[in-house]
């Protein structure tokens, strides 16, 4: 184990990369959550006593060593070593007609309202900083309790509590304290996690909420206007399902999923075989929450959901890495230029 764990800082400290999916990969490989540094310190425990001093040693070294060179290729890469090789000919005229496209999110926020707007909704938002109470305690997230943890948050300041808000249900709460039903709303902007950034997560994301409160409105019609949604985003063809959830605003509460986009739900590796892909979060809104908001929950009855932005643009543009969407790559942009 020690002879590896000395081959591997060896080839750490020989490696040398000019292009970024290379260095990725090696990161990945060495320090990714099943990399092979991960699997020596799991190997620990094997060492003997009289060994373990060395062996930690090494391990604490490839692990500086690997940071400090994967950062150093990296920082080389971004300032430019690479540009000659891109555009080979730095002195050549500028493109004087260039124009700009929109942004995939922009094109598909935009599309989302466009088909809630056909159906009578209003467009509202709010702040993205928001206090405790907007964010967790009005929909029932009580103090302390574990649900919070749902959503790892950035805190600006502790008591009173202010927050980059997790999610836009935020502005359900907003809503409802200012209007009087019936409410027919969707809520789209920028919401915030405290999240190691990857081609599957990342630290801020959009989000666009639902809200429909009326006398009489029943799950049977959240469920027809989802399923009006899905059919206008994704084509006719499309079939929805819910299955059952837990968010702490709504009771009772669903995951949706829309038939596969890619095999029309035969199954294939994007849904993992299983026909679908979950695609947003919705239910009954919890009687507290209309009470906390001061709308009466034996008149009023209604229906909430929310989505992520980018979840649905991956699904449309069959982009895999979130990433993507907020390194302003113009090569990546331009691929959008013909969606207005
Ligand atoms: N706020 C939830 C989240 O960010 C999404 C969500 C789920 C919104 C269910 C809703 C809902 O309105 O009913 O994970």
């Amino acid at each position: 184990m020690l002879e590896k764990a000395k081959e591997l800082l060896e080839e750490i400290k020989s490696f040398d990369s000019k292009d970024s999916n290379e260095i990725e990969s090696f990161r990945i490989r060495i320090l990714g959550s099943k990399g092979e540094l991960k699997q020596l310190f799991a190997a620990f425990k094997e060492i003997p006593p009289a060994d373990k001093k060395e062996f930690g040693a090494v391990l604490n070294e490839v692990k500086q060593t690997a940071h400090e060179k994967i950062s150093n290729l990296k920082s080389n890469v971004s300032s430019g070593s690479n540009v000659d090789q891109k555009y080979n000919d730095l002195s050549r005229p500028v493109d004087q007609d260039r124009l700009g496209s929109r942004h995939p999110i922009s094109i598909v926020r935009n599309e989302i309202i466009d088909v809630f707007h056909r159906i009578g909704y209003q467009i509202s938002d709010g702040p993205e900083i928001e206090d405790d109470w907007h964010n967790f305690t009005a929909l029932n997230f009580p103090k302390e309790h574990p649900a919070r943890d749902m959503q790892d948050t950035f805190f600006i300041r502790k008591d009173p509590d202010f927050a980059l808000r997790t999610h836009t249900s935020s502005v359900q709460v907003r809503i409802m304290e200012e209007q009087q039903p019936p409410i027919r709303t969707i809520s789209p902007g920028r919401v915030y996690r405290n999240e190691a950034i990857s081609a599957r997560a990342h630290c801020f994301f959009h989000q666009i909420e639902g809200l429909y409160i009326d006398k009489g409105v029943s799950f049977a019609d959240m469920k027809q206007t989802l399923l009006y949604f899905a059919k206008a985003i994704f084509g006719d063809d499309t079939e929805i399902r819910l299955r059952p959830s837990y968010f702490p605003f709504t009771e009772p509460s669903a995951e949706m999923d829309v038939s596969c986009t890619i095999c029309s739900g035969k199954g294939c590796n994007v849904c993992k075989y299983t026909g679908y892909l979950e695609i947003l979060g919705c239910g009954m809104v919890d009687p507290n929450v209309l009470e906390n908001c001061g709308i009466d929950s034996k008149v009023y009855s209604g229906f909430a959901f929310g989505m992520g932005v980018e979840r649905i643009a991956q699904l449309k543009f069959n982009v895999n890495d979130l990433r993507l969407y907020s390194e302003n790559d113009i090569e990546f942009l331009d691929q959008f230029r013909s969606f207005i």
